[in-house]
């Protein structure tokens, strides 16, 4: 209702202009461009404005008002969507705007995505999630919205005993999944587990934060909707809060966009116009982010002052052959378990210097944290995890830091 309709999807502009057979690399820098006009600009403007003027019945796709769609969110939504390679104007459906929703921060697209679920209905999510999303798991459980089920989402076995239910219990309404997980870098079989769910009619959705869509496409798995904070990797520059859902289904899309324009957690112009600028750079940050860390994974596993490492691009790690599977690539973030427990983590993380002490991820610079600091974290997540969200510095750079922060933290413990 409130994005501009094309007729068909062969007179939108962008659409004609950005075929989906190009490389998702390409489609972060063109796609949701403006129109090519001689002399019109080359970005989307920042649009400012809280209502638009209309009378009467308005038409399709006529903008209203700023709270239920405006223009300032499209080129964003667009390239998103492209990037999650949607089959939504691919298929030709009738164009209500692109299937993907911003919203004011990944957790705002949670709890849209988390609102799919029916009164009562049973969700099964990973133990091991993003913290916040298993505390609003558990907020809406305790107020009888739903019902949460926690498993170990590396074992497909359980997930699909879970998904299914047994005795008096029905099949979860929805299977939560996020992969590689946050902080455990657990990597769940997307394909086979959305196939046993839809199976039995439980709705899949996928927060991909940590994978970005050039790493993982979870629609292209199956999935029924993916999620992101945008805050991290998509923006890119730990300059904004946003977040993102895409479905190709369109009934589940316009539940989407209709929870945002009830609750109201919408993105700011500014905000989105950011984001857009930082996705133009996906592919070269996630690229250099992403060979980063397969190097640092690599030495750190040989380290004398390391206890564990996590990183599915490590051949013997648990996740590495399914994400060698399904995706293409293994992200930016390692867990890593100092040896001498939470003391040297804390330790670890006191001494590093180009590093930065901090919470969030994806962004162009490197940074680490214990994450049990957090009361709130789940309590099977050794006390001692660090997790590194590794950047696009110069990787000897990273690693002299981190080794010389590694031998200061033998050296305080040890005296
Ligand atoms: C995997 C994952 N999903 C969702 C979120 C929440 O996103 P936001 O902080 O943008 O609300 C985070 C934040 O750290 C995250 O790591």
């Amino acid at each position: 209702m409130t994005t501009p309709a094309p007729a068909s999807p062969d007179q939108s502009p962008t659409r004609r202009a950005h075929p989906h057979d190009v490389s998702p690399r390409t489609l972060a820098v063109s796609a949701g461009r403006p129109a090519r006009e001689p002399g019109g600009s080359l970005n989307p403007p920042v649009v400012l404005t809280s209502t638009f003027v209309s009378q009467g019945v308005p038409s399709a796709g006529e903008h209203l008002y700023g709270r239920i769609g405006t223009p300032a969110w499209e080129p964003f939504e667009e390239a998103l969507a492209a990037l999650e390679r949607t089959d939504h104007a691919a298929a030709g459906r009738p164009a209500d705007g692109p299937p993907a929703t911003v919203f004011a921060s990944g957790m705002a697209a949670i709890d849209a995505a988390l609102a799919l679920v029916p009164l009562g209905g049973r969700v099964v999510v990973p133990r091991h999630a993003y913290q916040v999303t298993l505390v609003l798991l558990r907020e809406q459980a305790e107020r009888g919205l739903l019902r949460v089920e926690a498993v170990d989402v590396a074992d497909t076995d359980a997930v699909v005993a879970a998904v299914r239910g047994g005795g008096d219990d029905r099949p979860a309404a929805l299977l939560w999944l996020e992969s590689p997980t946050n902080p455990m870098l657990e990597v769940a079989d997307v394909p086979a587990l959305v196939a046993a769910a839809h199976e039995v009619g439980t709705l899949v959705v996928v927060d991909s934060t940590f994978a970005t869509p050039l790493v993982q496409r979870p629609l292209a798995l199956g999935a029924d909707v993916v999620v992101h904070s945008v805050t991290k990797y998509l923006a890119g520059h730990s300059d904004v809060v946003l977040g993102a859902t895409v479905a190709d289904d369109p009934a589940l899309h316009a539940r989407l966009v209709a929870h945002r324009t009830t609750h109201g957690a919408i993105a700011g112009p500014f905000e989105v116009w950011l984001a857009l600028r930082g996705l133009r750079t996906l592919a070269l940050r996630v690229e250099r982010a992403q060979a980063n860390a397969g190097e640092l994974a690599r030495r750190l596993s040989a380290h004398p002052g390391v206890a564990q490492v996590r990183y599915p691009g490590l051949p013997g790690d648990p996740g590495h052959a399914r994400a060698a599977a399904q995706m293409d690539g293994f992200g930016a973030i390692i867990g890593l378990r100092p040896a001498g427990g939470a003391a040297a983590a804390d330790a670890l993380v006191a001494a590093v210097g180009l590093w930065v002490p901090a919470t969030s991820l994806g962004g162009v610079e490197s940074t680490l944290e214990r994450r049990r600091r957090f009361a709130t974290e789940s309590p099977t997540v050794p006390e001692d995890l660090v997790r590194l969200s590794v950047g696009i510095e110069d990787v000897e750079d990273l690693w002299r830091d981190l080794d010389a922060a590694l031998a200061a933290t033998a050296d305080r413990l040890g005296g």
